[in-house]
This record gives C-alpha cells, sequence and structure tokens, in this order.
C-alpha cells in the first residue's frame, strides 16, 4: 500500500497524540502541527517522548486561525514528507463561561481556533487530493456539538458548524476519491475535560451509560479506521463515540 503522509492538527495534544501513533503504526508519515505558544513542548519534550516510544514525527508551527501561516506549515510538510493524503482536524480549545458572561473575545478566540483553522488547514491541502485522486479528512468535533452544552455556546457553535463544514466538503469530494468525516467524541480523559470542576465533571460522568471517560486510544482507532484507504465508501457521516451519552 502506498505510505500515505497525514498532517494532525493539535498533533500534541492528548487526543491527537494518540491519532499521530495510530496513523504511523498504520504505516503513515505523520507531522503534527502545533500552535506557536505550544512550540517549545511540541519540538522538545513531546518529540522526545515519541522517539523513546519507537515515533519519529514532523512537527510544524502554525497559527492555524490564520489562513497564511496555516499554508506555509502545510508547504512545510510537503517538502519534507510529500503532498498531504491525510488530514486530522483534530485542534481545539474551550473558553467556558454562560452566555450572560461570555465575553466577545472568549467568543472570537474559540471560533478562531476551533472553526477557523479547520477552513484554513484544508483549504491548502484539498486541491492536492482531489487531484491525486485520493484525500482523507477528519474534523474533530464533538458530542456538545450535537447536544449543546451549558457554558458552550461558542465551543457547540463551532462543533457544530465542523459538520456542516465536513457534509460540504464531503461532496466536493465524492467523485474524487476524497473522503471527509466527522468524528464526535463525548468526554474524555484529557487535561481539557480535567480542567471541568469536579463535581461538575462527576455529574457528567454519570450520564454515561458505559460509566466512565473515554480515553483518546478510543478516539484515534476510529479516526485511523476512517483515514485507511480500504475506507473510501463512508464519506459526510458524523461519527458518535461517547459511551452512549448522547444516542442520535
Ligand atoms: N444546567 C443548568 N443550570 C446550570 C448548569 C447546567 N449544566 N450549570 C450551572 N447551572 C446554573 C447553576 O445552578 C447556577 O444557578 P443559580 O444562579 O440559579 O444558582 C448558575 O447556572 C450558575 O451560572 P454561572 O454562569 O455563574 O456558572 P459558573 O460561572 O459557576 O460556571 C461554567 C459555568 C464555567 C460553564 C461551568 O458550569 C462549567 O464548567 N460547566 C462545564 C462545561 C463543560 O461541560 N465543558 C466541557 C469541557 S470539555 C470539552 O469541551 C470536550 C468535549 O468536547 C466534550
Amino acid at each position: 500500500m502506498t505510505q500515505r503522509v497525514a498532517a494532525v492538527t493539535g498533533g500534541a495534544g492528548a487526543i491527537g497524540t494518540e491519532i499521530c501513533k495510530h496513523l504511523a503504526d498504520q504505516g503513515c508519515k505523520v507531522a503534527a502541527i502545533e500552535h506557536p505558544a505550544a512550540a517549545e513542548r511540541a519540538e522538545g519534550e513531546w518529540k522526545e517522548e515519541m522517539k523513546e516510544a519507537g515515533y519519529d514525527f514532523m512537527v510544524a508551527i502554525a497559527d492555524l486561525g490564520d489562513h497564511d501561516s496555516a499554508g506555509a506549515a502545510m508547504k512545510q510538510i510537503e517538502e519534507a514528507l510529500g503532498p498531504v493524503d491525510i488530514l486530522v482536524n483534530a485542534a481545539g480549545i474551550t473558553r467556558d463561561a454562560a452566555i450572560r458572561k461570555m465575553t466577545p473575545q472568549q467568543w472570537r478566540e474559540v471560533i478562531s481556533a476551533n472553526l477557523d483553522s479547520v477552513f484554513n488547514a484544508t483549504s491548502h491541502v484539498f486541491a492536492g487530493m482531489l487531484e491525486r485522486g485520493f484525500g482523507r479528512v477528519v474534523n474533530i468535533s464533538s458530542i456538545n456539538g450535537t447536544k449543546g452544552q451549558f457554558g458552550q455556546s461558542n465551543y457547540a457553535a463551532t462543533k457544530a458548524g465542523i459538520h456542516g463544514f465536513t457534509m460540504s466538503i464531503a461532496q466536493e469530494g465524492a467523485r474524487k476519491g476524497v473522503t471527509a468525516n466527522t468524528v464526535s467524541p463525548g468526554y474524555i480523559a484529557t487535561p481539557m475535560v480535567m480542567a471541568v470542576p469536579d463535581d461538575i465533571r462527576a455529574k457528567i460522568v454519570a450520564q454515561i451509560p458505559v460509566g466512565r471517560l473515554g480515553n483518546p486510544q478510543e478516539i484515534a482507532r476510529l479516526v485511523a479506521f476512517l483515514a485507511h484507504d480500504d475506507s473510501g465508501f463512508i464519506t459526510g457521516a458524523n461519527h458518535a463515540i461517547n459511551g452512549g451519552q448522547h444516542m442520535h
């Protein structure tokens, strides 16, 4: 099988790291894209840790809220590894607050990091995928994009928006071997979820039929499956993976 080149935004994050590993285990050359604020850790400690675990990942630094910065990172990856065949948009942040307290800055930061980033990263690689007749785009959304969440009007808006984006580009890619899918994790044991106050998190876990938080490996397994060459008939779908917390 052709060795595919994969770019993973937020690749040094908790879920991103597992996605990078699963794609590498599947035979891909992998680049993680990280924000300048996370550059030191990603290029230092994280890369080293990955090497010790047997993985040699490229790290590209970009502010994905900026179209040109995203383009520069994609160019760097293409020059080093080859054209991007698989793009996983996993970068995301939270700035939780009830709407009556949410500031325009909290709104804007989340829209920029979670939704602008998806357009900015995808727009630089999609035409190449169409031309080469193969591509896989996997966008990481959230359970809260379909069910909403007290304190997450900004985050939920981006996560719902992501699936509209997925369905549209899935139609644009379908005839050319390019698939696009959304993966919507529920509550996963990551620093983002562990930052939710303990009492609130305990109430959320109590609503998960499986009875526990998910783990990043469980998300990565699904992402790698969708990114596989043999998954060409799965496109435009929103794949829920939430321990049964929200069935729809
Ligand atoms: N439903 C209904 N009412 C709620 C509520 C809820 N879920 N949560 C709080 N309230 C009520 C309180 O009872 C209180 O009511 P009174 O004023 O009548 O006493 C009022 O709302 C408090 O509102 P505040 O705005 O003052 O609340 P706060 O500032 O203390 O906290 C919050 C708000 C920061 C959003 C906090 O509720 C919180 O952290 N919630 C969790 C949000 C969450 O799930 N985030 C997910 C992060 S992980 C992630 O995003 C990954 C993923 O994809 C799943």
